[in-house]
């Protein structure tokens, strides 16, 4: 499908009922955020938003945090100052246009000038979302179980950044201005 024309911005707190709503109807993918964590996040500056041209509104977003590092839980991990992806939601009708890449290129754009060394994200092997961070280009090198009741199996993945570029991955339409 062809790319339709967005912008991506900051998420204002006069976005939280698009991101309650969107989040409500994606649980099984993204899991559960309470509004006062949504609000936090926003508060933060940590969310991008997808916005359509015509309307004018939101069709995706992106959910971020800076970690300044981790434990090394496997010797294939790396461990450095990184950003995690915590949800990351396009809208049913808009989906495969391109707009989960840019939401990701944009957030690399970001995490590279913030002098992070990589970008990860948790993903439940069981959804459609693992063939998108895989055509990314995004590494997987470590599995665990999440979560006590489902022992559902989740799939790190990560993939490194270059200084003031981003990504070097399967990103080149993503050329997107993040407005402030
Ligand atoms: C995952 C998600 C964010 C992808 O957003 P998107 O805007 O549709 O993704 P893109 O259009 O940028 O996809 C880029 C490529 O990834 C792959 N891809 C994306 N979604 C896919 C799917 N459902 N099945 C298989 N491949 C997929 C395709 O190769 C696609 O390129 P193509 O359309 O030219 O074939 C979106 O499907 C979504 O919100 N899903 C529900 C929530 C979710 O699972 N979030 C991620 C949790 S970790």
């Amino acid at each position: 499908m062809s790319d339709l024309k967005i912008h991506i911005r900051r998420a204002t707190q006069a976005d939280l009922p698009f991101l309650v709503a969107a989040g409500k109807k994606e649980t099984e993918t993204i899991g559960f955020l309470p509004t006062a964590a949504l609000r936090e996040y926003i508060s933060k500056r940590n969310v991008l938003i997808a916005v359509g041209a015509t309307p004018a509104s939101p069709v995706g977003f992106l959910l971020w945090r800076l970690s300044h590092g981790r434990r090394q839980a496997h010797p294939s991990l790396p461990t450095g100052r990184h950003v995690k992806i915590i949800q990351l939601c396009v809208l049913p009708r808009f989906r495969r246009q391109n707009i989960g890449t840019r939401l990701v290129q944009q957030l690399a754009q970001i995490a590279s000038r913030r002098r992070a060394e990589f970008l990860s994200a948790w993903v439940a092997e069981d959804i459609d979302a693992v063939a998108f961070w895989e055509r990314l280009g995004m590494d997987s090198p470590w599995a665990r179980i999440g979560g006590s009741r489902r022992q559902r199996f989740h799939l790190f993945f990560c993939a490194p950044l270059s200084e003031g570029r981003g990504l070097d991955l399967n990103l080149d339409k993503a050329t997107e201005a993040v407005t402030p």
